[in-house]
């Protein structure tokens, strides 16, 4: 049985006043949430305070990105040692905005996932298709390119080590979901293709699904086989709605 995991993603979103609060509404639910994996994604500023507050509870706290290289002269970049100084089990690496708005290729995308693996952060690999790859039908394609490009650099067990956040760009901050069997065929696929390479690692894998997921469908989306959780944007931002998609998993 593969662990349900829900991840908010803030992306830049917060001040160290909401950041409080909401880390404080979260940890005050917790007691509610028995089953889930409970990860939060703040603006990088403000991990440290996150991670303190989340002290003490079964809150993990992640990154937004990594850098994919270890120390030096990388102006603006935080290194996956740094992250794990100031309490980050995890890191987003490959986000859709990061791929469109600042020109990560799929290969920088798996340097970024290599360099979190050797240094003991788990990486939550976002990979997905646009709209119009979507209508040109390549979806499957597109995710398997992606998915190659860190199978290429690092073989297939290093999926083991991390999470897939299957996140189609057109359901992201757009309030369209993709349908459970939408979601489900692509979750799928992805299972069905690391499983041609390893039947062990596909199993006991996580794929999570990102796109405009809130309380009112995830409980059908995580219900789907092949959907182990949700990398949440929006809805990440409020409290009780972040609570209430842990407790789908209830
Ligand atoms: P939304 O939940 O706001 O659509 O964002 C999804 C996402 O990008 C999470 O990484």
């Amino acid at each position: 049985m593969r662990q349900v995991m829900v991840a908010g993603n803030w992306k830049m979103n917060g001040s160290s006043e909401s950041v409080k609060e909401l880390i404080a509404g979260i940890k005050d639910g917790m007691a509610s949430v028995t089953k889930a994996e409970v990860v939060v994604c703040p603006p990088a500023v403000y991990i440290p305070r996150v991670s303190g507050m989340a002290d003490g509870s079964a809150i993990k706290v992640g990154s937004q990105n990594v850098c994919d290289e270890d120390k030096g002269a990388f102006t603006g970049e935080i290194s996956a040692d740094m992250l794990k100084d100031v309490g980050c089990e995890y890191a987003i690496v490959g986000h859709s905005e990061r791929r469109a708005l600042y020109g990560e290729s799929d290969e920088l995308v798996a340097k970024r996932f290599a360099a979190a693996r050797r240094n003991g952060i788990k990486p939550i690999f976002c990979i997905g298709e646009t709209l119009e790859e979507r209508e040109a039908g390549v979806t499957n394609d597109v995710c398997a390119r992606q998915i190659d490009a860190v199978i290429d650099l690092e073989g297939v067990a290093a999926l083991a080590d991390g999470v897939i956040a299957y996140e189609p760009v057109w359901a992201i901050g757009t309030g369209k979901v993709a349908t459970p069997e939408q979601a489900q065929d692509v979750h799928a696929f992805i299972r069905g293709k690391i499983a041609a390479l390893d039947a062990g690692v596909a199993e006991g894998l996580r794929i999570l699904y990102g796109g405009s997921m809130n309380p009112g469908n995830a409980k059908e989306l995580i219900g789907q086989a092949d959907i182990d959780g949700g990398l949440i944007g929006g809805a990440s931002l409020k409290a009780e709605d972040f609570l209430a998609i842990c407790q789908v998993a209830e």
